[in-house]
């Protein structure tokens, strides 16, 4: 469907719309990120403030960005620029959110396709080697970005087909099929033997390890797992009908974001305690352990491994094709492009940032912009700043910036169907959300090592408020 002059696209069912929205917030950030952050930041505790920030505040977003995007029927920049010019550059920064996450994104994206034939090509042969052979790989120039360029090419192909042919149709495949894998390894986790000390970990908190970076860490993952504070899920929302009970899709896309993150630790850590292994590797944790789990299995493990990493590439790729789509979306709708010059336009971009982040851990790791290499250049700058103030931003907006009876119209149809939470919702929105988020952001950022990154995130927001007349 190639509509960029004409009607704008939409969603061609309700089903559709809820598995490329839980499409996009499913992904690395529930198998990769979360089990690792929960692994080093001492399991249960985080899991429980991760909670809490994801109903506390996420499912409050999630349902605010749907409601400004239907209502401009507009993506991010756009909508911002509809309702009050001097917000545009919280669309743009979206825009840049995105291109910045998937600076790195298709790199661990392109890791996990590898990791799929690998699994039947002798990784699982030696299990001790396990860790040498993921940092050899990693390392290596050549190896990984032809896996990240494969990786890019397949999210580039989907979103060029357009919304309801591209996205709609693959999420409607993948994600049932990534729920069903998930829940076979978790079975085989859970049942083995010594199984409880896991089940321990990620179910009872212990506080002795939280800090001020911790409650930062689960803000971030928050806004990143559930794709929010960068107009992902509000470039969704503009694709909908005017039919659709908005808060209750949100709720929806939070509880399916929420449980497969859950599911991913209950497959990965009953398994690493049974096997005695440490949960607090960081970044490896589920290219390392995982594979040494199912190592240690024997013919069943190279089945489950082939499975695991099948689903990651899946969950991923869901998700990466709604960050390119934000930036496709901005051009369509702000910049009047077609929708596959944008794709290949976009696309482009992403190749070049895509090859600095995978040879980043390699060939170029000498290579330093504010003390860290452009892998975590994109990654720490979207997940420790962009996301949350411009989760902040949204909230700001909605509360302070729109009409509260736009908001009551929008969110309960012109009327027709009940939003007996709305006033409760608007109020959180509008008070509770800033400050929470201010002071996380605050407490976050003092306790963080790289401050020069953090000052210069904070410098590129400023700048683009200051010239959000001109964007
Ligand atoms: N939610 C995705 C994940 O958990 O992997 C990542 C993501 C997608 C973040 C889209 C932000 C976004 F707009």
């Amino acid at each position: 469907m190639e509509k960029s002059q004409g009607k704008r696209e939409s969603w061609g069912s309700r089903i559709g719309f809820i598995m490329a929205a839980a499409g996009s917030a499913v992904g690395l950030g529930n198998i990769w990120r979360f089990p690792y952050l929960t692994g080093t930041n001492g399991g249960g505790a985080f899991i429980l403030i991760y909670l809490v920030f994801v109903l506390g505040v996420g499912l409050s977003i999630m349902t605010a960005e749907f409601a400004v995007g239907r209502r401009a029927n507009l993506a991010a920049a756009g909508a911002f620029k509809k309702f009050n010019p001097r917000f545009t550059f919280a669309g743009v920064l979206g825009v840049l959110s995105a291109f910045f996450i998937m600076g790195f994104y298709p790199v661990v994206g392109g890791w996990a396709l590898a990791y799929v034939f690998k699994s039947v090509t002798g990784l699982l042969s030696n299990s001790a080697a396990i860790g040498d052979y993921f940092g050899t790989f990693i390392t290596s120039s050549i190896e990984p970005l032809v896996w990240m360029l494969i990786y890019l090419l397949a999210n580039i192909l989907i979103v060029a087909r357009g919304v309801q042919g591209g996205i709609e149709k693959a999420s409607k495949v993948m994600m049932p099929s990534l729920y069903v894998l998930f829940i076979i390894i978790a079975i085989r986790s859970i049942t083995l033997p010594g199984a409880g000390a896991g089940l321990e970990f990620i179910f009872k908190p212990d506080f002795s390890q939280v800090t001020g970076s911790t409650f930062l860490a689960a803000l971030g993952q928050a806004f990143f797992s559930l794709s929010l504070g960068m107009g992902c899920m509000l470039t969704y929302g503009s694709y909908l009908s005017k039919e659709e009970n908005l808060q209750k899709n949100a709720l929806i896309v939070t509880l399916m974001d929420t449980s497969v993150a859950l599911i991913a630790a209950i497959a990965i850590f009953p398994a690493l305690f049974a096997f005695g292994m440490e949960p607090a590797v960081g970044p490896g944790l589920v290219f390392v352990v995982v594979p040494s789990i199912f190592a240690q299995m024997g013919g069943i493990g190279v089945i489950l491994s082939v499975i695991f990493f099948i689903a990651l590439t899946l969950a991923a790729l869901t998700s990466s094709v709604s960050l390119l789509e934000v930036v496709v979306a901005y051009l369509i709708d702000e910049r009047k492009m077609e929708r596959k010059k944008s794709v290949n336009l976009a696309g482009g971009i992403m190749v070049i940032t895509g090859i600095l982040s995978s040879l980043s851990m390699g060939a170029l790791s000498g290579v330093k912009i504010l003390g860290v290499g452009f892998f975590d250049f994109f990654d720490i700058l979207t997940d420790k700043i962009f996301l949350a103030i411009g989760g902040m931003l949204i909230a700001i907006f909605v509360g302070w910036f729109m009409k509260k009876e736009d908001l009551k119209d929008e969110l309960t149809n012109g009327g027709t169907i009940k939003f007996g939470l709305f006033e409760l919702w608007y109020n959180v929105t509008k008070y509770i959300i800033p400050i929470a988020i201010g002071v996380v952001a605050v407490a976050g950022i003092m306790s963080i090592e790289q401050t020069a990154l953090m000052i210069f995130g904070i410098a590129l927001i400023v700048v683009l408020a200051i010239f959000s007349k001109k964007l």
